[in-house]
């Protein structure tokens, strides 16, 4: 008896070293997608739309309609070397005068919703509202909201996409002071008064990562403030200490436009209130624990720098330890309005990285990015990329990144209500290429299947609780510090031709998935003779 139970132990010793031996197989591969994946797939509750920001598309910008200047019109007005093209958003795509006929092109595909953001200065030119309300402004969002709405488009609307009011830079240098936590706490109120009989879905802020890392750490995004060591061209900034100043300011914004929303609004208006953050995912580089290690403190610093507070009320413990007193501390008082301030997470999700440990870090070149001690690679042991690169010089092409990613957020923050609020893919603006050839994106039309194909599995098999995805972006439009020389739109935009826009094959690809309209009709999005007309080449110009 004693023997067979010694044996039949370590048999069973045996078999359980077995399982935890074998590394547990990953079944998320986007190498079998059925032939019929569209989108019912999703059910009909399940939102699709396409995302737009202000300062990238409307243009409007002149003094006859009443905007003040923001932060983005001063960097590239007064630094246009830091802009790729020495380009602006002066004009961008014309968006304030074709709101109509972009807004009946993304119903025409078949979407369900319109995400765009608002123009902070556009309606109060000096960022705070003792100085007056520009009613001009806010007639043009009446407009747009409504247009949006009679095309049957939810509208979900970002409170703040980067373009912070320039007086407010002026007056108290924008987010590095606490002031604007009362200035942008007004600006919200007046945008829930005036908008949200319309408006269910808010967000409060678009991506806080990239103004606290682009613009105060590596000073590429306006106002362009980091220290000097990091980038020449930063006339001010201090990339050890700004990005968490100006983190701490947007989370505590944040948490009093959600606590305004919730006290004064949401009962009445019955909306949705959140933010959305961008993130790369982390592969750990090798499945050694320091590997694994780096990979979630990475996120941490990325994600969890947000996550953790709305969340939990507190950053992230691993943050803590490695920033030490340069992070800022939460009163009890904002703790508590902190703590679960969002009725969904919006998450923007377009590549991933490995990461594994960087030890050593110069106690002399101190900054947000090298603060994790993680270096971050898209090159595996053998010299692989971890994807294809896309244009933008982040940009690598990784589908399973935003299953994981996924399942990260389900698993780490008690599974929130999550819509992808941005997923999408560039390329370069080749001006010399046939618009006929530009209009031919397979490339987007992989991405877009295998991204989505991504989302599905991440609902079907890892019970994550998305209910919406946007495409970035229904056009192509002015890409921050690369100016126009990327193209992330389903439409085409030629900025040779009156801005003229054009569906490119992923837009017709996206309304066939979407099956709002026949195949045939949706073929017809594009017009036949813009295939005719580009193929009338003459010695090196496309007539
Ligand atoms: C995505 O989709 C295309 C075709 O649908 C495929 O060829 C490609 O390898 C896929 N995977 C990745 C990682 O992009």
């Amino acid at each position: 008896m004693a023997i067979k139970h010694s044996l039949l132990l370590i048999m069973l010793i045996f078999l359980v070293g077995l399982v935890a031996l074998t590394e547990p197989a990953r079944d998320d591969c986007d190498c079998d997608i059925p032939k019929d994946f569209d989108s019912s797939y999703f059910g009909d509750k399940f939102i699709f739309g396409i995302a737009t920001s202000a300062y990238q598309i409307e243009g409007g910008t002149g003094s006859e309609t009443g905007r003040g200047p923001s932060v983005w019109d001063t960097f590239t007005h007064e630094t246009p070397d830091r802009i790729k093209d020495g380009k602006n958003g002066d004009m961008a795509v014309d968006f304030y005068n074709r709101f109509k006929e972009d807004i009946a092109n993304v119903k025409k595909m078949g979407f369900k919703a319109f995400r765009m953001s608002i123009s902070w200065s556009r309606v109060i030119p000096t960022g705070s509202i003792r100085d007056g309300v520009n009613d001009q402004g806010i007639q043009f969002y009446r407009e747009v909201i409504k247009e949006i709405k009679a095309n049957e488009l939810e509208p979900f609307v970002t409170i703040f996409h980067w373009d912070t009011p320039q007086a407010l830079e002026d007056k108290y240098g924008g987010f590095l002071s606490r002031t604007i936590v009362d200035d942008y706490q007004d600006y919200a109120d007046l945008l829930f008064k005036e908008f949200g009989e319309d408006v269910t879905y808010w967000m409060t802020f678009n991506e806080p990562w990239a103004l606290s890392g682009f613009a105060y750490d590596d000073g590429i995004f306006a106002p362009g403030r980091c220290s000097s060591w990091v980038n020449r061209k930063c006339r001010a900034g201090n990339s050890a200490t700004e990005p968490y100043i100006v983190a701490h300011h947007l989370l505590l914004a944040h948490a009093a436009a959600v606590n305004i929303y919730k006290k004064k609004y949401k009962q009445i208006q019955g909306g949705q209130i959140g933010i959305t953050l961008f993130t790369f995912w982390f592969e750990p580089l090798s499945n050694r624990q320091v590997d694994i290690e780096a990979s979630e403190t990475a996120l941490d610093f990325m994600f969890g720098l947000w996550m953790d507070p709305l969340t939990y009320g507190q950053y992230p413990r691993r943050v803590q330890n490695l920033v030490g007193d340069r992070l800022l501390a939460f009163t009890d008082k904002e703790i508590k309005l902190l703590k679960k301030s969002y009725d969904f997470i919006g998450l923007q999700y377009y590549t991933s990285y490995y990461a594994k440990p960087n030890v050593y870090i110069d106690p002399n070149f101190v900054r947000y990015k090298t603060d994790s001690h993680v270096n971050i690679t898209p090159y595996d042991y053998n010299g692989h990329l971890i994807g294809e690169k896309a244009y933008s010089p982040w940009f690598y092409i990784f589908p399973k990144g935003i299953r994981r990613l996924l399942k990260y957020t389900k698993d780490t923050y008690d599974n929130p209500v999550i819509y992808i609020t941005e997923n999408g893919v560039d390329n370069n603006n080749d001006e010399t290429q046939p618009i006929g050839e530009a209009l031919k994106d397979q490339f987007r039309i992989n991405y877009y299947r295998n991204h989505t194909w991504n989302v599905f599995e991440s609902i079907d098999k890892d019970k994550v609780n998305v209910k919406g995805y946007f495409a970035w972006s229904y056009m192509d439009n002015f890409e921050w510090n690369i100016g126009y020389t990327s193209r992330f739109g389903l439409y085409y935009v030629d900025y040779k031709d009156n801005l003229k826009r054009s569906a490119k094959d992923s837009a017709i690809w996206f309304c066939k998935f979407i099956k709002f309209l026949t195949p045939a009709e949706c073929d017809s999005l594009r017009p036949e003779q813009i295939t005719q007309v580009i193929s009338r080449k003459l010695g090196k110009y496309y007539l």
